[in-house]
């Protein structure tokens, strides 16, 4: 399908990348795309980026029917463009589009529409150390009618912003507060998908945890309380006792690409990589007995993030003496070296841009 072009009559200036905070600045155009039960998926333009025309009574803004994806576009050392693992994406948001049933989209169709958007918004893609251009997907509902009926009328969106740390203190170990009270998912719930409404019911436990001086909270399962899940807006991974110990994808935890890039990067080490069901429990003995050797975060916005200290039932525990573990850094390190392009890509998940 052709992709028509409206160029922007006004293009911006680029920010100041040491000081852009993360997904606030956007680059000059936007992809869109229509979707009608009748006619599928139709008209895919780049156009002026802008504000969206939307009735106020669409199912988007009414029931919050909206997924969305999270990828990066990066810089290499030679000035080529690559985007990590986009397959992955578009994989992973036709399936929450299924979870939600929202309109799905061919996964290689979505591939060449992003890789057509960042090859057109190149110059958006900035090149200082440490820099990408996010690029965040998004398909949404606008069926103009409140009464509760599967979906007829549909947009898919894809924004971009540079963006540099997602946190302005860069790789430092952030505390993290295990959330005692609210749930994020459910067994048969959408914990899985990708979807708004899954940050939005988070929303009040993230922002008890930031006036409590946490960067953000670890989820517990909803059903029995009692295993660890995932981070406010990360996966998470533990290193105990010599392996590398991550929840397993149960339902209700987001099968993050970074996390799975993680696991076969550590295996690769060989290190035992193992994914299982971990409680609070065991989480809180191992770090009293120092078997918990290490904890950080994992995802593509921050990519990986160490956890210096994680606080339960008003207790606190000092990972690693609040330092960036050797694993924890040796992964960021290996990952971000792929991603950039300053070693070889071998597992072949860059997709070479122009
Ligand atoms: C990402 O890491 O890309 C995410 O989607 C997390 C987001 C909530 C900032």
């Amino acid at each position: 399908m052709e992709v028509k072009i409206v160029k922007t009559t006004s293009p911006k200036a680029k920010p100041d990348m040491a000081t852009v905070p993360f997904g606030t600045y956007f680059s000059d155009h936007m992809f869109m795309m229509d979707y009608t039960t009748d006619k599928g998926w139709y008209d895919p333009r780049i156009i002026p980026y802008g504000p969206l025309e939307i009735e106020p009574c669409a199912t988007i803004i009414q029931y919050a029917t909206e997924v969305f994806e999270g990828l990066k576009a990066y810089r290499t050392p030679e000035g080529k463009i690559q985007m990590f693992r986009p397959d992955e994406n578009a994989k992973r948001i036709k399936n929450s589009a299924e979870r939600m049933a929202l309109p799905q989209m061919d996964v290689d169709m979505m591939v060449d529409f992003m890789r057509q958007y960042v090859e057109f918004e190149a110059d958006w893609v900035p090149s200082d150390p440490g820099t990408s251009l996010y690029l965040r997907p998004f398909i949404y509902a606008t069926d103009p009618c409140l009464s509760l009926h599967p979906i007829h009328e549909a947009h898919f969106c894809i924004i971009a912003c540079p963006v540099g740390n997602y946190f302005p203190d860069g790789l430092k170990p952030v505390p993290i507060l295990i959330e005692k009270d609210d749930v994020r998912a459910v067994r048969g719930g959408t914990g899985y998908a990708k979807c708004g409404g899954n940050y939005a019911g988070a929303m009040r436990a993230g922002e008890k945890a930031e006036k409590n001086g946490f960067s953000q909270v670890l989820w517990i399962d909803g059903v029995e309380r009692k295993y660890v899940e995932e981070a406010g807006g990360m996966n998470v991974m533990f290193k105990i006792n010599g392996d590398v110990v991550t929840p397993q994808l149960n339902g209700s935890v987001l099968p993050g690409i970074t996390r799975k890039s993680s696991l076969e990067i550590v295996k690769d080490w060989g290190m035992n990589a193992i994914e299982r069901l971990i409680t609070v429990e065991e989480l809180i003995e191992a770090a009293q007995s120092g078997a918990l050797e290490e904890a950080w975060m994992v995802g593509t916005a921050a990519v990986v993030c160490p956890i210096g200290e994680l606080a339960y039932d008003n207790q606190r525990y000092v990972i690693n003496g609040g330092t960036i573990g050797e694993v924890t850094q040796k992964l960021y390190d290996d990952l971000t070296a792929i991603q950039w392009g300053r070693v070889p890509d071998r597992y072949g998940w860059n997709l070479v841009v122009k």
